[in-house]
């Protein structure tokens, strides 16, 4: 069984071009010797370029908030996942909520979007699933997970040591300050695990697939995720935005 955990600091549309130097800069100081998990930074595709250069020589791992389901053409605004994968990309969050919400991105969407990242060598799509606060309510999250996981990858082959992480991200607990109950995402993680069971076979999914949690993780409520089965790491968003937080974060995740 994996052990490995992936930590991802989502810092979404925050940063000045200055502001994310600075805070690669403080990453790098921070996580130099780093070597207990994976880390990845996923800064604005504006800036992936001068983040990758700071990172550079470092353990810290880059990654993109977003791929287009196109790998070239007239796209315009678009960025293809080669090219993210030009500027030293490894991983690229897709199907994240926030865009599913403001910019329509819809199953089909997604679901090409996986598969046009999967075509890239050592790009890990992390695909990001969750119920909203209505749909936990009125008890479907269950079947909410599993549909917007056979929407995004249903049909999908997953050859040698291409990896997919899967990132529960409740709806209602993203930049809300209030984390899951650890225990509730621990059932969630279950029925995925379950659901990419029987898409993908018991081994296939142990060998290829990762499960992560994200959602209003800080410093203080990380302590209770440790030792959850089916907990391969966290998403982290507004606690990533402060070098030393989340450095507390992945150490704490990691023990
Ligand atoms: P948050 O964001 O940690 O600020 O809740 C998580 C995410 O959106 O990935």
């Amino acid at each position: 069984m994996p052990t490995k955990k992936y930590i991802i600091a989502n810092w979404k549309m925050n940063l000045s071009l200055a502001q994310t130097i600075s805070l690669a800069k403080e990453f790098k100081k921070e996580f130099a010797g780093f070597s207990r998990g994976e880390i990845a930074v996923c800064p604005s595709a504006l800036f992936l370029t001068e983040a990758a250069a700071i990172f550079k020589g470092s353990a810290i791992k880059l990654g993109a908030q977003n791929a287009s389901w196109e790998n070239k053409g007239a796209y315009t605004g678009e960025i293809s996942a080669d090219m993210l994968s030009d500027v030293g990309c490894r991983y690229v969050i897709l199907g994240h909520s926030e865009r599913r919400k403001y910019l329509f991105e819809n199953y089909e969407m997604i679901h090409k979007k996986v598969r046009a990242v999967l075509e890239i060598e050592n790009l890990t799509p992390i695909v990001c699933i969750g119920e909203s606060i209505e749909e936990k309510k009125s008890d479907r999250r269950d079947f909410v997970l599993v549909d917007q996981l056979q929407q995004a990858l249903s049909g999908i082959d997953v050859f040698g040591e291409q990896e997919i992480i899967v990132a529960y991200e409740p709806i209602w607990a993203i930049g809300t300050g209030m984390a899951i109950e650890p225990a509730e995402a621990e059932y969630a993680h279950k029925i995925i695990k379950l659901a990419l069971n029987d898409m993908f076979g018991m081994q296939v999914n142990n060998k290829n697939f990762r499960i992560i949690y994200g959602g209003s993780i800080n410093a203080q409520n990380v302590k209770g995720f440790t030792n959850l089965e089916n907990m391969d790491g966290l998403l982290v968003g507004g606690a990533s935005l402060k070098a030393e937080e989340f450095y507390k974060i992945a150490q704490t995740i990691t023990k």
